[in-house]
């Protein structure tokens, strides 16, 4: 028997689908992936040699969203019990099920159940946020109190808002999200040169600001603090995922209304992510509320370049201020335009930062840690 397939209702590469891609290349031949739907990250699974299980029927859920009221969870109720046996039957091979987002658990829940096989939940959010509804949040902590025989969260804040929340304390253990610090090119001359090219860039400083398109995650506090950044530009990497159209057309609209348009450029998504931080002159994350965990902070640190993020969640775990990265306010735009400068006309404090914040993350976030601690953590289940 296999030992444990992971579940995904999307197959859309988020930070939490990267991850469990990252596990599943980098860990055990007995782990595979399972997703609702086709998508990049189930075809980037395929392409690595693996054969991930598409369940059809999972479309329906992709519209149920995380404020959904109370009603809409229990229209869902029907999709989900068919999409429960199907993953029950598609995952009869494997030894644990581990759901690796809310909406997967309560499909992967009823699953374990009809298969009698343990369930593990990989909690990737802070479900104290207010952006959860509170039928939501309730029916995941009770169904994880029921069913799940380990809560994965990948973070210390992810499992302190879980607890909070009234889960169960002694069920959760901390895995932190992998990186293989060999894939992380170091920023370079060389770098930094085939960015200007590729993208259209001016010799002028490029802040790099990585990550999906969505109001939390702070685009537009970038723009802000660029009115009071002259000579500095922007390179906003990502889509609106999960979405998130309106936000990204209004990005668009606020870079062109503040006259920022010349200095911003928006780089849609991409895939080559460790390759374009080598070449950015900062790595920034603006998150406005407290982010999980915060890849695209390790991976700014792996890039050997200096990083200004916004505190709170995961990221207090991943950054030590003034150390191994700058800590600014979140929604603080004035905070962000301050760090900038500060970091932009001290080279000492850039390389400082950049290489204490790269040692430190190969260190602390290591892929195959990560493997050896989401394996105990299975172990654990029997
Ligand atoms: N990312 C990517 N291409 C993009 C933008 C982001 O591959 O154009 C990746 C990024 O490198 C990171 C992940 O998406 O690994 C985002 O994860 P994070 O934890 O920062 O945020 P999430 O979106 O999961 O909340
Ligand atoms: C989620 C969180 C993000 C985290 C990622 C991987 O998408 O929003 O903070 O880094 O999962 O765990």
């Amino acid at each position: 028997m296999k030992d444990a397939l992971f579940v995904s209702q999307t197959a859309e590469k988020g930070g939490a689908e990267l991850f469990m891609l990252d596990i599943i290349a980098h860990g055990p031949e007995g782990w595979n992936g399972c997703f609702f739907t086709e998508g990049p990250a189930e075809r980037e699974l395929a392409s690595l040699g693996r054969q991930p299980i598409v369940l059809s029927g999972g479309a329906g859920l992709s519209g149920i969203r995380r404020e959904a009221s109370a009603l809409k969870l229990i229209g869902a109720a029907g999709g989900v019990i068919s999409l429960a046996r199907a993953l029950a039957r598609a995952a009869s091979g494997y030894r644990v099920i581990c759901a690796n987002s809310q909406k997967a658990l309560f499909v992967s829940a009823l699953a374990s159940l009809i298969m009698r096989r343990p369930l593990v939940w990989v909690l990737h959010d802070i479900i104290t946020d207010p952006a959860f509804s509170a039928n939501t949040r309730r029916a995941a902590v009770l169904f994880a109190n029921l069913f799940a025989s380990r809560v994965v969260a990948n973070s210390k804040a992810s499992a302190e808002a879980f607890i909070a929340a009234g889960g169960k304390g002694d069920r959760v253990r901390v895995v932190y999200c992998g990186f293989d610090p060999a894939a992380h090119p170091q920023g370079s001359p060389e770098a930094s040169a085939t960015l200007r090219q590729r993208f259209g860039l001016s010799d002028a400083p490029v802040l790099g600001l990585f990550g999906r398109l969505t109001p939390w995650k702070g685009q537009h506090v970038l723009l802000q603090a660029l009115k009071d950044l002259p000579g500095v530009q922007a390179l906003i990497v990502g889509s609106a995922l999960f979405g998130e159209d309106a936000y990204a057309a209004e990005l668009r609209t606020l870079a062109e209304t503040e006259g920022l348009a010349e200095r911003v450029h928006f780089a849609g998504f991409q895939n080559d992510v460790a390759a374009i931080m080598a070449g950015v002159d900062l790595v920034l994350h603006t998150s406005t509320h407290p982010e999980p965990f915060g890849r695209v902070v390790v991976e700014g640190m792996l890039a050997g370049r200096p990083v200004i993020a916004t505190s709170g969640g995961g990221v207090n775990e991943i950054v030590t201020d003034g150390d191994t990265g700058l800590l600014v306010p979140p929604s603080d735009p004035a905070a962000l335009a301050v760090a900038v400068r500060r970091v932009l006309a001290d080279p000492a404090l850039a390389s400082r930062l950049a290489e204490s914040g790269r040692a430190s993350a190969a260190q602390r976030f290591h892929i195959a840690q990560t493997c050896r601690d989401m394996a105990n953590a299975l172990k654990e289940t029997g």
